[in-house]
C-alpha cells in the first residue's frame, strides 16, 4: 500500500469508477459510431437528393457535438481521475507501460474534436462533397481513438504471455505492442465497434423523436426506420463476437463464468450470471422496442420513449461492464497485479515481512496507534481498519456496496478467523481464489484484521 486509500462510503472507490465509465461509454461509443452515421446518411441524402433529410442531419449534428465535446470528453477526464484514486498502483502501471499510447490517443483525439466542430459549422458553406470528406476524417479519428485505447482496456484482462514474462523487469517498453494488441484485442475490438454501431442508432432515435410526425410522418419513418438498421449488425454478430472474446481469455478467469452459470439456482455467486442476464434482457428489450414502438408507430413515436432506449442501453452497458469486470478478478491486471494493487510477485515478500511495515505512511501510523490509544485493542482495531481498507476495500465497503456487515452477519470470531486463514493461505482448491486476492501480511496484522471485521459484525447484529 504506497498510497493512502480512497474510502468512498456505500458506493466504493470501484463504483465511482463504474458509473463515470458507464456514462463516459454510451457517449464516447456514440461519437464512434454516430462519426460514422453521419457521412454516411449525408451520404445517402446527397445521393437521393434528399434535402428534408439535411435540416434533421444538421440538428442531429448540433446534439452531436455538444453531448461528446462537452459531455464525452469531461466524463473522459473523470475517469482518470477516479481510477488514480482508487488505483494508483494500477494507474502508474498503465502510464508506465503505455504513456507513448496515450500521446498517440491525444492526436486522434484532437483530431476528431477539430473536424466535428469543422462539420458543424460548415453546413451549406462549403461544397458539400467537401463536407462529406470532413465528415469522413471524423469518422476514421474517432475510431482511431477506439483503436488505441481498446488496447490499454484489454491489457488489463488479458496483458500476455510476453508482457508478463518481464513485468517487473523494468523491460516492459521493449514489449509495447505485445501488450497492446494482447489476446483480447481483437475481439473486443469488434465488439465495441459493433456496439457504437447500435449507439449511433439509439441516439440517433432521439433526435428523429423530435420530429413532429404528423406533419412529416414520412421523413420520420424514413429516418427512424434507417437508424434503427444500425442496430441490425450488432444485434447479429455481438452473441459470436462475445464467444469469441470469451475464448481468448484464460481459462482460470473462464471458470468464474462458469462458477456463475452452475450455482445460478443456488444464488452462491450469481452477480457475473445476473449481469449477462440483464445484457441479455436489456438489449432484447431494446430490438422489441425499436421495432414495435419506433419504427411501426413512428408517427407517434416521442422523446420519452427515446429516452427510455437510452437508459436501456445505459443498464446494458452498465452490466457489460460489470461482467468484464467480474471476469478479471481477483486481478486488476491479469495474472500481474491483484484488484487491490498488491502484485503477485509480492506477496512472499508481504507475508515474510508485513504488509504494513512496508507502506511508509501506513507504518508510521500504526506506530502512533499503539503510543496514543488507551488499549491495544484500541489500536489493533484501528490497524486492522488499514488492513481492511488496503486489501479488501478495492471490492467491499463496509455498507452499501459488496457489504462487509451484510458478508460478515452471523459470524463469529472463530468463522472470521477460519475465513481469513483461507484467504491467507490462498490454496489450489480455496473457492475464494477465483475471484479474490489471497490475504497478505504477518500474523499480528492478520489478527489486527480479524478484530476490525468482527467489530464490524458485532455491529451488524445490534
Ligand atoms: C477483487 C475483489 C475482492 C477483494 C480485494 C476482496 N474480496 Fe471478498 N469478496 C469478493 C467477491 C466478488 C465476493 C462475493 C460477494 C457476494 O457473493 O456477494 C466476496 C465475498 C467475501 C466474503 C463472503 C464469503 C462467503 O463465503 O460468504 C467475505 C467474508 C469476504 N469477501 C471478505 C474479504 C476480506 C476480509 C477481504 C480482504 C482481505 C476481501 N474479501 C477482499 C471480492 C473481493
Amino acid at each position: 500500500m504506497n498510497y493512502p486509500f480512497w474510502d468512498v462510503p456505500y458506493l466504493s472507490g470501484g463504483g465511482v469508477i463504474g458509473l463515470i465509465a458507464t456514462y463516459h461509454l454510451l457517449i464516447a461509443l456514440f461519437a464512434v459510431g454516430g462519426g460514422l452515421y453521419l457521412p454516411l446518411a449525408e451520404r445517402k441524402a446527397l445521393k437521393e437528393g434528399r434535402d428534408d433529410w439535411f435540416g434533421v442531419l444538421k440538428s442531429h449534428s448540433k446534439f452531436f457535438l455538444i453531448l461528446t465535446a462537452a459531455f464525452g470528453t469531461t466524463s473522459g477526464v473523470g475517469i482518470w481521475f477516479a481510477i488514480g484514486l482508487a488505483n494508483p498502483e494500477a494507474t502508474s502501471t498503465l502510464i508506465h507501460n503505455f504513456v507513448f499510447g496515450w500521446a498517440i490517443e491525444y492526436v486522434f483525439f484532437i483530431v476528431e474534436l477539430t473536424t466535428a466542430a469543422i462539420y458543424y459549422y460548415t453546413w451549406d458553406k462549403i461544397d458539400p462533397k467537401l463536407h462529406l470528406k470532413i465528415g469522413y476524417v471524423y469518422a476514421a479519428s474517432s475510431w482511431l481513438t477506439l483503436v488505441i485505447i481498446n488496447g490499454i482496456l484489454t491489457f488489463m484482462l488479458t496483458p500476455g504471455s510476453t508482457w508478463l514474462s518481464v513485468a517487473g523487469s523494468g523491460n516492459e517498453a521493449s514489449v509495447f505492442w505485445y501488450a497492446f494488441f494482447n489476446p483480447t484485442y481483437f475481439p473486443s475490438l469488434v465488439l465495441r465497434t459493433l456496439i457504437s454501431w447500435n449507439l449511433a442508432g439509439i441516439w440517433a432515435l432521439v433526435t428523429a423523436s423530435r420530429l413532429d410526425g404528423f406533419r412529416h410522418g414520412k421523413l420520420k419513418h424514413e429516418i427512424i426506420s434507417w437508424s434503427a438498421k444500425w442496430l441490425i449488425p450488432g444485434f447479429v454478430l455481438v452473441p459470436f463476437c462475445f464467444l469469441w472474446y470469451l475464448a481468448m481469455v484464460p481459462e482460470a478467469q473462464r471458470q468464474l463464468l462458469d462458477l456463475g452459470i452452475s450455482t445460478i439456482g443456488q444464488g452462491t455467486f450469481t452477480q457475473i450470471t445476473r449481469s449477462a442476464l440483464i445484457t441479455v434482457m436489456t438489449s432484447a428489450t431494446i430490438i422489441a422496442l425499436v421495432y414495435f414502438v419506433a419504427v411501426r408507430n413512428s408517427k407517434s413515436f416521442g422523446l420519452g420513449w427515446a429516452i427510455s432506449l437510452v437508459l436501456l442501453a445505459f443498464a446494458a452497458t452498465a452490466s457489460t461492464e460489470q461482467a468484464r469486470e467480474m471476469l478479471r478478478k481477483p486481478y486488476v491486471i491479469g495474472d500481474f497485479m491483484y484488484s487491490n494493487g498488491v502484485r503477485k510477485s509480492e506477496v512472499e515478500k508481504y507475508n515474510a515481512e508485513g504488509y504494513l511495515t512496508h507502506s511508509s505512511w501506513a507504518a508510521n501510523s500504526v506506530k502512533g496507534f499503539y503510543s496514543d490509544s488507551e488499549t491495544i485493542e484500541a489500536a489493533d482495531l484501528k490497524k486492522g481498519e488499514l488492513m481492511f481498507r488496503g486489501q479488501c476495500g478495492a471490492c467491499h465497503t463496509e455498507k452499501g456496496y459488496r457489504a462487509m456487515n451484510n458478508l460478515l452477519k452471523d459470524r463469529d470470531e472463530t468463522a472470521i478467523g477460519n475465513i481469513l486463514q483461507m484467504l491467507h493461505e490462498n490454496k489450489d482448491d480455496s473457492p475464494y481464489r477465483k475471484y479474490m486476492p489471497p490475504l497478505v501480511g504477518k500474523d499480528d496484522e492478520i489478527k489486527a484484521l480479524a478484530a476490525y471485521l468482527k467489530q464490524i459484525s458485532v455491529n451488524a447484529s445490534k
